[in-house]
């Protein structure tokens, strides 16, 4: 067995050739210990007989490390990898141990999450695999078969895929694949075809996939309505709900992480406007360990681009115990979420790879639009007349987003003004707000510029300390009636020396000084859908200028699967 590990991208890896027909790779996200050569995976047991790639956090390694300690073994490491490359040699070297008992023991010691690829010395075309919470995939091609966590990340020969369930592990040769339960029973394994995908995988004439992906934004959404809107209706079974619960639910909750929670802030607003429901979003890293006490009828929608970030599959179960049904809205088909949840919804957006989501982010939108108007519909909150004016209003969306995808220019002088600057305030109101949280992000995790958003009443509470001659100050403006209040906040900001910025939809009154994007005239209701697309090209814009990795930006990753 050879190893070989790198720090840095997988460039570092290209240039180093191992030979061979059998392997496995990691790329990995620092859990435990710094980013650094000696952590990197594979780990490999200290008598070099097991090698291990994981995913997931073994939660009780300080405890099996200090066991093993004892019993001679020793560690390079500061992960809790290694521990299982050791934990499993020890095993294989007690009496009558093979790697099938070692594994369901192994089960029934780790605490925590897992996707693991074991490497055994003994069985070196051989991999074996378990698996607990994190994701983990097996595929079969002609002449090879492959472990992966995620279906996209098969190669094109795979021909057919099985997703392996929690307590189930693997064995694994380019002849054969044999999955068996924690009992060591076989099991049959249901395969299904390896969806076709690899078209997305292009950058076509784009330079990054962000930005591939916000251009795709038109289209994302264009055939997420399509399929929320049969025939162009609305109906409640694509919700997986009938008309007598709908008539019943009495809250809505949105549960997400980073851009899929800012998602679920807006529809939070857009449900109660339209519905007349109690909504609310919350963070599902803070619903899983929080109290929350719900109304009896509440209709859970867990919202993922990945369907696979830890904390919101961690949300639905609790949601499930508690007794809610549960709406997934996943981008990625056969996903974790969109196992666990009574009824999934699947954004079309197509395969995102850059990061920082754009697309899936729009398609997420629309589906909560259409909830809201199912809801409105089944409840009467609305009247027939006026829920028809915002199903015309609603399938504008797309062509909007295109007007404003023309608006590149002023994006672009905008960020070359400003890419210097190390901080910048968003301020709006309501739906203005939420969409700001979600542009501060992208501004954030792309540029490294730290950009916050304010609820534009807020911004006199403290952070108005912070502004400095020429610190930018961008303010959303979609919301007529509340328009004004906003404007005020911003020339309160301007005469403390803030530059200004207005995505508006209607333009500024004169004698403000400012740069305006102005946007088309989207319904308020439906704004973030349009506002949203300056931002995001203003993160990208902002990115190049500073020669950031624009696609695959420091410290961060596009699914977490660990808490
Ligand atoms: C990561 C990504 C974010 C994403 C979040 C939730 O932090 O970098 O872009 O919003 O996870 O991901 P999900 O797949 O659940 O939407």
């Amino acid at each position: 067995m050879q190893v070989c590990k790198q720090k840095g991208d997988l460039t570092c890896l290209q240039q180093q050739s191992l030979q061979g027909c059998c392997g496995m790779g990691h790329t990995r996200w620092a859990t435990h210990g710094m980013a650094s050569v000696v952590n990197a995976h594979p780990h490999v047991s200290c008598g070099g007989k097991v090698v291990v790639v994981h995913n997931g956090i073994i939660e009780n390694y300080q405890q099996l490390k200090a066991e093993l300690q004892q019993k001679g073994c020793t560690f390079a490491s500061q992960t809790d990898t290694e521990v299982v490359a050791n934990w499993l040699e020890y095993t294989l070297q007690q009496n009558q141990q093979n790697m099938h008992n070692a594994l369901q023991q192994f089960m029934r010691v780790a605490q925590g999450s897992y996707a693991l690829v074991v490497w055994f010395a003994g069985a070196l075309h051989t991999l074996y695999a378990v698996k607990k919470d994190s994701p983990l995939v097996v595929g079969q091609g002609p002449q090879e078969a492959m472990l992966a966590s995620d279906i996209s990340a098969l190669s094109s020969s795979i021909q057919r895929v099985y997703v392996m369930q929690n307590f189930e592990y693997a064995c694994v040769t380019n002849q054969h694949i044999k999955i068996y339960n924690q009992k060591g029973k076989a099991i049959k394994i249901k395969y299904m075809p390896k969806p076709l995908q690899n078209t997305f995988f292009h950058k076509h004439n784009y330079t990054h996939y962000l930005e591939k992906e916000i251009y795709e934004q038109p289209q994302a959404v264009e055939k997420t309505l399509a399929y929320m809107l049969p025939k162009q209706k609305l109906t409640v079974s694509t919700l997986g709900l009938t008309r007598a619960y709908c008539k019943q639910v009495q809250h809505v909750l949105f549960l997400g992480c980073g851009s899929a929670y800012h998602v679920g802030v807006t529809l939070a607003q857009v449900v109660q406007q339209i519905a007349g429901v109690s909504a609310q979003a919350v963070c599902a890293s803070e619903f899983r360990y929080g109290t929350f006490v719900l109304p009896k009828h509440t209709v859970v929608v867990a919202i993922s681009q990945s369907g696979e970030t830890a904390d919101t599959l961690a949300s639905v179960v609790k949601a499930k115990q508690m007794g809610c049904f549960t709406l997934g809205v996943v981008n990625a088909m056969h996903s974790s979420i969109s196992r666990e949840v009574h009824h999934a919804i699947y954004t079309q957006a197509g395969p995102e790879i850059s990061v920082a989501t754009t697309k899936a982010y729009s398609a997420q939108l629309v589906v909560g639009y259409v909830l809201a108007l199912v809801l409105a519909r089944e409840k009467r909150a609305l009247h027939c007349k006026n829920l028809q004016t915002l199903l015309t209003e609603l399938k504008k969306i797309p062509s909007y987003i295109a007007q404003v995808l023309q608006q590149r220019q002023t994006i672009q002088h905008i960020a070359k003004q400003y890419f210097q600057q190390s901080q910048m305030f968003l301020v709006g109101r309501a739906l203005d707000y939420a969409t700001l949280l979600e542009g501060a992000l992208k501004i954030k995790e792309v540029s490294y510029i730290h950009a916050e958003a304010y609820p534009s009443g807020e911004l006199k509470h403290g952070p108005i300390s912070l502004i400095e001659p020429n610190t930018l100050l961008l303010a959303c403006l979609t919301q007529p009636d509340i328009a004004e209040k906003t404007i005020s906040n911003m020339v309160e900001a301007q005469s403390r020396g803030a530059q200004l910025v207005a995505i508006t939809t209607s333009p500024l009154p004169q004698g403000i000084k400012h740069v305006s994007i102005l946007l088309p005239p989207v319904l308020p209701l439906f704004s973030a859908s349009v506002a949203i697309v300056p931002m995001q090209l203003l993160s990208y814009e902002l990115s190049l200028c500073k020669g950031t990795n624009i696609d695959k930006p420091r410290n961060l990753a596009k699914s977490v699967t660990v808490e």
